[in-house]
């Protein structure tokens, strides 16, 4: 879900549609945009994809100020009616909102008994509320600001008065959003990359700022009405990096960038001695922690169950890896010098930045992992370690997760030599080696095309088991596969399996085992021994010098502890075939959005 908004010149249709394909990737069941000219404001909006919003747009209004929405469901099914923007009842006002209004249903209650609601959304008790208030006697300003301080939850929204078509009203409270500035026109993004089309220069806003957007200025004010000034920086996005080029997909762009990747990485945290490198600060406030707790979400979440791995093997600090909805709620016994670690791709997930919140306010440290600079997580952290991956537009995350792993085995080993723990191995030979076995991976898609319709083209479900480090990257990709192709996947330890799971396998299931660990390569060939007795179909994933002739993969040989950066690939790109095989929306799964900016 995004929001776009634009003032200046004539084509603002275009430019907000464009803006919105752009945020596409943060995943959406309908848009719309809003555009006024001097016969007044013109809505459009459809359920589905942008390319059926355009469809619906009458392309002879030209205007040159306008807003524009991507809604991914919250409250009220997707559809046409429920799908931003939403207007007051005389039509004077028009709102576009990402974010939750938690207390909605108190405020039609007390406020708007008297209205009659088109939508089921919570965003239409904004703007019918703000139209009361004007109606009621209020300057518009004041009205939005009383509105404003009446909302509990969060939102990123920008209002159009028909009244005044020479003015965006913004505001932001916990869901993310930018205004862009240009020369003769001013924009408002929930992410950069929707409006470098045509401009670089973004201001930041701080929760509860309203800012004022002109064609000529933009005023921010903080809750007090004070004016605020602030620096704008230049985003630093190449607009190449989010094309597709001849790529049929931007997952299979993205899991084919992991060895550049890999290598940036490597190259991003080395010094001019050659040696891997952090922030003396970061590496300082790892060794003050009794215990590390890392709080994730989805991919990143797995991310984490490795990078414990990594970080208490190597560097002998007690790790707890939390998934970040959990923790809000029900956090457990702390120790008494935590250090908190985000893992987030995009540093906007808005169930990991609450309990960033709420950990701050504890007065304990955080560190955030994340792939954007100048994210939410990142802004409001202590401390931030950037993953160099270039944007990652396919909903489903792939080069993200090998870049968190990578960051993750640097920080573990970087502190462990601070330790004076000897280094098991030379780190930057081994992710070196890593690298090159990603692009061995990446050019044997031929063989896993053939592996996943062997395995997958007709089946309801599956199974990911490993264990160890292979049980985590069977979670991982049993998540890729669900998130894309709609199999039920789930990922097992191989030795819980039979206290349950067991009893699912059927004649034919598949069942794709991850066998990379020499010790416990027996163990999980026992377990695959156990599901074939029941009827299942192994596809054995193994590495070279562990492999066995019935094996189905075998991928290239690296360190022991590095494997999930590799054993990975091969799940990714099965994924990606199953989806296709499916003829499923691969870069835009159903019901998935990129970037969750609700709770
Ligand atoms: C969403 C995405 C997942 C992602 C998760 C966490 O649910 O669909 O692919 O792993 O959010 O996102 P983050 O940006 O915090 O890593």
């Amino acid at each position: 879900c995004g929001i776009v908004g634009y003032i200046g010149r004539n084509d603002t249709k275009e430019i907000l549609l464009k803006g919105l394909e752009k945020l596409e990737y943060r995943g959406y069941d309908s848009a719309g945009i809003a555009v006024m000219n001097e016969n007044g404001v013109h809505v459009f909006k459809e359920k589905g994809r942008i390319a059926d919003l355009r469809e619906a747009v009458d392309v002879n209004v030209l205007a040159n100020i306008g807003i524009g929405h991507t809604r991914w469901a919250t409250h009220g099914v997707p559809s046409r009616t429920n799908s931003h923007p939403h207007q007051s009842a005389s039509g004077r006002f028009t709102l576009v909102h990402n974010g939750v209004i938690e207390n909605y249903d108190l405020l039609k209650r007390d406020y708007l008994a008297d209205v009659a609601f088109v939508s089921e959304t919570d965003t239409e008790v904004i703007v019918q509320m703000f139209e009361k208030f004007v109606y009621e006697g209020l300057e518009v300003l004041e009205a939005f600001r009383k509105t404003l301080s009446l909302l509990h939850g969060s939102y990123a929204l920008a209002l159009l008065d028909e009244k005044n078509n020479d003015t965006i009203f913004v505001a932001k409270n916990k869901s993310p959003l930018l205004v862009g500035l240009g020369a003769d026109f001013n924009v408002v993004a929930s992410d950069a990359m929707a409006m470098l089309q045509v401009t670089s220069e973004y201001v930041e806003l701080m929760d509860k700022e309203i800012v004022i957007v002109t064609k000529n200025g933009v005023t921010i004010q903080n809750l007090n009405g004070e004016t605020v000034t602030r620096t704008s920086y230049i985003a630093e996005l190449d607009a190449s990096d989010i094309e597709k080029g001849t790529y049929p997909h931007y997952m299979l762009k993205e899991i084919d960038e992991q060895p550049a990747v890999m290598r940036k990485i490597i190259q991003a945290y080395q010094n001019e001695q050659g040696e891997l490198t952090i922030d003396p600060e970061i590496i300082h406030a790892l060794n003050a922690a009794d215990r590390v707790y890392i709080i994730a979400a989805g991919t990143s979440y797995h991310a984490g169950l490795v990078g414990k791995q990594f970080i208490e093997k190597m560097a002998k600090i007690p790790v707890e890896v939390h998934i970040s909805s959990e923790f809000g709620y029900n956090m457990p016994l702390l120790s008494e010098k935590p250090l908190f670690v985000f893992i987030s791709q995009s540093g906007e997930t808005a169930d990991s930045r609450a309990v960033l919140v709420t950990i701050k306010e504890m007065g304990y440290q955080s560190l955030t992992i994340t792939n954007v600079p100048g994210s939410t997580l990142s802004r409001e952290a202590d401390y931030t370690l950037l993953l160099h991956a270039g944007p990652e537009i396919a909903v489903a995350s792939t080069k993200a997760y090998t870049a968190q792993l990578a960051v993750l085995v640097i920080l573990a080993e970087v502190t462990a030599k601070s330790r004076n723990l000897d280094p098991e191995f030379d780190l930057i030979h081994e992710l070196g080696l890593v690298a090159n076995a990603m692009e061995v991976l990446c050019d044997s898609k031929e063989l896993i095309e053939h592996i996943s319709r062997e395995f997958l083209a007709v089946t309801r479900n599956a199974f990911f088991i490993g264990r160890g480090i292979d049980y985590y990257v069977g979670l991982e990709g049993a998540l890729k596969l669900k998130e894309i192709s709609y199999i039920q996947a789930e990922g097992f330890a191989g030795g819980e399996l039979k206290h349950g799971t067991i009893a699912l396998i059927e004649e034919g299931t598949p069942v794709i085992a991850l066998a990379t660990q020499e010790s416990v390569n027996l163990s999980i060939r026992g377990n695959v021994k156990e599901v074939v007795a029941r009827g299942a179909n192994p596809c054995i994933i193994s590495m070279k010098g562990l492999n066995m002739d019935e094996d189905s993969f075998v991928i290239p040989e690296v360190h022991d502890l590095l494997t999930p950066l590799i054993s990975v690939i091969p799940l990714q790109i099965l994924a990606y075939y199953a989806a296709l095989h499916r003829d499923c929306d691969v870069d835009k799964p159903r019901n998935l959005a990129k970037s969750v900016t609700v709770e």
